[in-house]
């Protein structure tokens, strides 16, 4: 089930955090996300109680940014990523979103082949764009038409 991220989630995310990132977002980060961020869009995926992962981005009008994405390391490769991807496209799509766009570290290729798989191309490198290894960053984009439907099987 696929819901709204909520603060009462948030020890949790951030224990995923921890699991999922070098570079951790804090309970702020989050908060600031959740309360504050008007372009803010946080959910979360549970398994009966236990949240397994979320997905957050920013919606401003016809463009989005994905922010972060993560599933428990104990149940990747289950579809879970593709399922709130799919989400996150019917939301948008909804809202009339059109233009996608995200950074990605150039080698986290597991990353790299979800948003390929989604369509999403490599437009550029960023530089040293990550802090805490220096290393660079794609940044992909995916341009949609319209309310074309952008699940895939
Ligand atoms: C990237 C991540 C979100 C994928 O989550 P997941 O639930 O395991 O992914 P799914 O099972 O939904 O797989 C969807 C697609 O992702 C790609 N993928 C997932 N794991 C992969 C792997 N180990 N190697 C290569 N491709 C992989 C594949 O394209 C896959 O499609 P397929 O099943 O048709 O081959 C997960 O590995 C993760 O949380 N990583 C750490 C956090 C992170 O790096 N987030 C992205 C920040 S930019």
């Amino acid at each position: 089930m696929i819901q709204r991220m909520e603060i009462a989630d948030l020890n949790r995310i951030l224990e995923l955090e921890r699991l999922c990132f070098s570079s951790p977002w804090s309970m702020d980060d989050f908060v600031y996300e959740l309360n504050e961020n008007p372009f803010g869009y946080y959910v979360v995926l549970r398994e009966g109680n236990n949240i397994i992962a979320y997905l957050g981005l920013w919606m401003d009008e016809e463009r989005a940014q994905i922010t972060t994405i993560g599933v428990d390391p104990a149940h990747r490769g289950k579809g879970y990523a593709k399922a709130l991807m799919e989400h996150m496209f019917d939301v948008c799509s909804s809202k009339g979103v059109r233009i996608y766009s995200l950074e990605v570290r150039i080698s986290n290729q597991s990353a790299i082949s979800l948003y390929k798989r989604f369509g999403f191309e490599q437009v550029g490198l960023r530089k040293a764009y990550y802090q805490d290894n220096h290393e660079d960053a794609y940044l992909m984009i995916k341009e949609s038409e319209g309310n074309e439907c952008v699940s895939v099987q």
